[in-house]
């Protein structure tokens, strides 16, 4: 075959050899299975293939349409980063200082319930990865490992602890104790939760706590052997808060849910307890401005991952207003949606002091256990550290609001990637 533009010649060893430097090639695994995720979302996708669909969805899932939770990891997509060239950014990096503590990075792992559940390495692996990344890892109310075994188990870490509060005040304050002498020094009540959000998926797939094994269960279990031979040989799944439970996770949550909770509790746990206290769930300047009155250390903007009240606002769009009213009294803190690391860099540019992961380390998890959560906590560094510096910053206090401009929104349903 000739070609009008070059003159053919036969190859020689010489010129070919360098091209034929393959890599080792790597078959199976976990670690090879890792390496391939380059995103989150590829995370997400392996997450998908190994976890039965109930726990998978109980994660993946948010309230009602789900429009919530898109719209806030829309926002982040919706947004222009605004770059300064030719700034030195060869020392770029994450470091952070929040609620008087050093972390490599400004984000934390968001409490999340039954996290065994997902992957039977649950809370330990979380805890671990994040210690092991100089991070923060929050235990809920509603985890399926001990505050004394997390806390145990990443004795180097920094180990929050996130309250629901009970009907049942003794209760609750008894966890409170236990976090205390455990060491914890966040404590982060949560006030988004008079009642569980209507989690549809949850409904449809019937799930319940632990998951029970019917015939769609072990169809399910067919393509997805690790995850059942992890959890029929590990410990049953107990919790944070109370040893067992049988029952939907909507009867549990409304259960442990106080409707009856207002700001004068707020003011109490505030009397109670002498560590930092963060508040999460705030979604209005003007609740944001209550709970600073009440003397707490930090607002966390949440919708909670949209999975309680539905078209709930976009913590993004709330930071800016809220900075404005709290000026640097208090902590801002910010999360759902979080998918990249360059969406913390821009919830930091436009004014929050740190964010926090619920879902982006939840697939980690299921993908691989704790090697799967660092591969996610990976991902999000190395997203920062190269997006700090394309917008040409070496450290997060340079980051500000001229970096980021909000662009019109495109809310909807089925933008994202699946
Ligand atoms: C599976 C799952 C369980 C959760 N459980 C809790 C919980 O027990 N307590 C709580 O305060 N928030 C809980 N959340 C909300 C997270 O703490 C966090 O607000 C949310 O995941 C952030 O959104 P993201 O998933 O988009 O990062 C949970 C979220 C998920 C996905």
């Amino acid at each position: 075959m000739s070609n009008a533009n070059f003159k053919r010649q036969f190859p020689k060893w010489s010129e070919l050899s360098p091209l034929l430097k393959f890599e080792l090639i790597r078959f199976g695994g976990r670690e090879a299975r890792l390496a391939k995720a380059l995103t989150i979302w590829d995370l997400r996708a392996i997450a998908k293939r190994r976890t039965p669909q109930g726990p998978f969805d109980y994660t993946d899932g948010a309230a009602e349409t789900e429009v919530t939770l898109e719209r806030a990891r829309q926002a982040f997509l919706d947004l222009e980063l605004r770059p300064n060239i030719l700034q030195d950014v060869s020392e770029a990096n994450t470091k952070i200082e929040t609620l008087g503590e050093k972390f490599a990075m400004p984000v934390g792992i968001a409490p999340t319930g039954f996290t065994r559940m997902m992957h039977s390495e649950g809370e330990i692996a979380g805890a671990r990865a994040a210690a092991k990344f100089g991070i923060p890892f929050t235990l809920s109310t509603l985890g399926t490992t001990s505050i004394e075994d997390v806390v145990m188990s990443a004795p180097d870490g920094s180990n929050w602890f996130q309250l629901y509060m009970w009907k049942d005040r003794d209760r609750s304050m008894a966890l409170v104790e236990r976090a205390k002498a455990a060491g914890v020094k966040n404590l982060m009540l949560t006030v988004d939760v008079p009642v569980a959000g209507a989690r549809l998926r949850d409904v449809r797939n019937g799930l319940v706590v632990p998951p029970r094994l019917s015939a769609k269960t072990i169809i399910d279990a067919i393509p997805r052997p690790e995850w059942w031979m992890n959890f029929l040989t590990s410990p049953p799944i107990t919790f944070a808060s109370m040893t067992s439970w049988n029952g939907t996770v909507a009867e549990l949550l409304d259960f442990m849910f106080d409707p009856s909770m207002t700001f004068d509790d707020l003011k109490w746990i505030r009397s109670q307890w002498d560590g930092t206290l963060t508040v999460k769930g705030i979604q209005t300047v003007e609740d944001a401005k209550r709970a600073a009155k009440c003397g707490v250390d930090a607002v966390l903007l949440s919708n909670h991952g949209g999975r309680q009240l539905d078209r709930a606002p976009v913590p993004l769009h709330l930071i800016a207003e809220v900075k404005k009213e709290l000026k640097s009294d208090i902590e801002i803190h910010l999360d759902t949606g979080i998918m990249h690391g360059a969406d913390i860099l821009a919830a930091l540019a436009l004014g929050a002091d740190f964010t926090y992961v619920g879902r982006a380390y939840l697939y980690g998890l299921m993908a691989g256990g704790q090697a799967g959560v660092e591969r996610a906590l990976e991902i999000l560094q190395g997203q920062m550290i190269r997006n700090m510096k394309l917008l040409g910053v070496n450290s997060l206090d340079e980051l500000e609001p001229k970096h980021v401009k909000i662009l019109a929104t495109h809310s909807g349903l089925g933008h994202l990637p699946k």
